[in-house]
């Protein structure tokens, strides 16, 4: 049976500027910490779900800068296959975030080479659909790159998860493409002019967009855990208790989970509760790619049905 998974998504370098404070407008701050580390949400997912053990491929584009091959070196050291990346002209993308002691945060994201993660590009690894499970993507590429690869996935018969961030409105032709989408409770509010704080609130959020087009809808809750609702059922996943460290990433080793666990014929459901358990490994553990699970990891704290 295939197995493996494909992410047509983002890829970019996180420059993070660790603050006593977050600057005024026109102001300087002094006595800050200065980090790079390889980010984005199609990257970040492709290395969770490689670290999950499984067979992954990354689709997307990094700039013909330094950073460029720091990307690229990082995902391949994780296992993901780099075949279908591709170099292009100009700075790879970047987010500069500020983070002040407190935790409050800014973040201004310049896109970069992932703005020539074209339709064309993503056609031309079209063999990489026809030998794997699940599709996974998310909005950090153009949207209609995001369009071509769900197409791609929906004719090669692959299962289709959909991140909606950052989320905007998206066509009732791309909803109908999609067979999971993974939002948090205010992209979900954002999809669905529905006011989601709750779990009736979720409820009726994902109804709504269960009639938009996907037929699984899986709104992450934080802490709270997630709704999930599909032909299966409306349940809700209740999140692992964990000290919380830092919560970059948790959506992105949810939906990996998620997407592992699916191509490993798991049920719905219960792939939703592994995913929960991957988002609070994650959360428990500082840094994004850092703190992703390995398949170890996460067999220590949910049984895994495979
Ligand atoms: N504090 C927490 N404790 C336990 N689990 C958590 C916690 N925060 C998040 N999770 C798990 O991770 C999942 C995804 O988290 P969240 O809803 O915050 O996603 P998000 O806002 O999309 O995050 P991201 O910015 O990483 O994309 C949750 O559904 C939950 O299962
Ligand atoms: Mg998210």
């Amino acid at each position: 049976m295939k197995k493996g998974i494909v992410v047509a998504g983002s890829i970019n370098i996180d420059m993070v500027f660790s603050l006593p404070r977050l600057p005024l407008l026109g102001e300087t701050v002094s006595g800050g910490r200065f980090a790079a580390h390889p980010g984005g949400k199609g990257a970040n997912q492709a290395v969770a779900a490689a670290r999950l053990g499984a067979p992954t491929v990354f689709l997307g584009c990094v700039g013909e800068d330094s950073w460029g091959d720091f990307l690229l070196a990082g995902l391949q050291q994780a296992g993901v296959d780099c075949s279908y990346v591709t170099k292009v002209p100009g700075p790879s993308g970047c987010a500069g975030i500020y983070v002040a002691a407190g935790g409050e945060n800014m973040i201004a994201v310049a896109t970069g080479a992932n703005s020539h993660t074209t339709p064309e590009k993503v056609i031309r690894a079209r063999e990489v659909f026809s030998t794997a499970r699940v599709l996974m993507t998310q909005l950090e590429i153009p949207v209609e790159t995001v369009a071509a690869a769900l197409e791609l996935a929906k004719s090669a018969g692959l299962i289709s998860i959909l991140d909606p961030a950052p989320v905007k409105a998206l066509t009732p032709e791309m909803l109908s493409l999609v067979d999971y989408i993974t939002p948090n409770a205010l992209e979900a509010s954002e999809l669905t002019g529905i006011d989601v704080h709750c779990w009736n609130t979720a409820d009726q959020a994902a109804r709504k967009l269960r009639s938009m087009g996907p037929e699984t809808v899986i709104i992450t809750m934080g802490k709270q855990g997630a709704f999930f609702s599909g032909p299966q059922g409306h349940v809700r996943i209740l999140a692992p208790r964990v000290v919380a460290v830092d919560s970059t990433a948790a959506g992105d080793a949810f939906n990996a989970a998620l997407a592992v666990a699916l191509a490993q014929g798991t049920e719905p459901d219960i792939a939703a509760d592994i995913a929960a358990a991957a988002g609070a490994l994650a959360v428990s553990r500082a840094g994004a790619q850092p703190s992703l699970p390995t398949l170890e990891e996460l067999a220590q704290v949910v049984k895994l049905p495979w």
